[in-house]
């Protein structure tokens, strides 16, 4: 079966990484691919965003660190075709088992091929910091996609410190022998300022091809600083559900991540 794994990653805290996982994974599920959303970070917000109806006995400690995990230990059930693994690891333990394991940062990258592949799609989100488990969620993706807000925090974030993660991690990942998925980087919460235009202008005009070892693509899609995406957590209900249209310019959510969809080419040739 068509697996493909998605992390959501940056080195930077608060930019929308949890917001996409949620809503992109949604998204997929209601498309008929069936749909796994990982919650790796130690704040357990994805696990929260929408409501669980069946919940599993074990969440991502076992996932990450049991060699005889199987889905139906982990995965807790949303919807139909949407099941999550929720973050059952407030004190930061795994990230101590991921370095301390001799296979720590290719082994959920093993696991998830090996057993999970009943899953078209799996969307892992990640804690907004380098680390162990970080780079674990790195090394297992297809594709990475990254959320930068066109400010100036998270622009110089982004331009220096996520790819120096990534060119980090690509140095290592070839002598283990897995290559470093390709890089989505998506302006979100962009704001119709001079500020936010400034911003978006220095990181489209980035040679990515000069800095960085891993392909860094950047997303035409672009996601605007909207209420929809406060409404979709406030309401557990994915956005694109939400606002079908829009009058704003930019789209309406169903619109942003239908597009997003079609410009990663994450839907690849297959369909349902
Ligand atoms: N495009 C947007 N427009 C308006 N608000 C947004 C947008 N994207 C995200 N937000 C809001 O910004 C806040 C941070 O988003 P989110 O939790 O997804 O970020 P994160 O990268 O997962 O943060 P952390 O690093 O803390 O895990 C949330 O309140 C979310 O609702
Ligand atoms: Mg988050």
């Amino acid at each position: 079966m068509y697996q493909n794994i998605l992390s959501v990653v940056s080195t930077k805290g608060g930019v929308g990484k949890t917001t996409l996982t949620a809503n992109l994974g949604a998204y997929l599920a209601d498309q008929g691919y069936k749909v796994l959303l990982i919650d790796a970070d130690v704040q357990p917000s994805l696990s929260s965003y929408f409501a669980i109806n069946d919940v599993a006995e074990f969440g991502l400690q076992q996932l990450i660190s049991n060699s005889t995990v199987t889905p139906e230990m982990v995965a807790s059930k949303i919807e139909d075709n949407l099941d999550i693994v929720i973050s059952d690891d407030p004190n930061g333990e795994l990230q101590n088992w991921v370095k301390n394991t001799p296979d720590g940062r290719v082994r959920l990258r093993g696991i998830l091929r090996q057993r999970f592949n009943n899953y078209n799609f799996i969307l892992i989100d990640t804690q907004g910091a380098v680390g162990p488990l970080q780079e674990a969620t790195v090394i297992a993706a297809d594709k990475l996609i990254s959320p930068v807000v066109p400010d100036k925090l998270s622009a110089t974030e982004f331009l220096h410190n996520t790819t120096n993660m990534l060119n980090r991690l690509a140095e290592s990942a070839s002598w283990l022998g897995v290559e470093i998925a390709p890089l989505y980087a998506l302006l979100n919460r962009v704001e119709n300022t001079s500020v936010s235009k400034h911003y978006s202008e220095q990181i489209q005009q980035m040679g990515f091809e000069k800095v960085c070892r891993v392909p860094v693509h950047l997303c035409q899609t672009t996601i605007p600083r909207a209420t929809v995406w406060n409404d979709a957590v406030a309401q557990q209900m994915p956005a694109h559900r939400i606002e079908k249209t829009s009058s704003r310019k930019t789209g309406s959510a169903l619109e942003i991540i239908a597009s997003l969809v079609e410009e990663t080419n994450i839907l690849g040739d297959r369909h349902v």
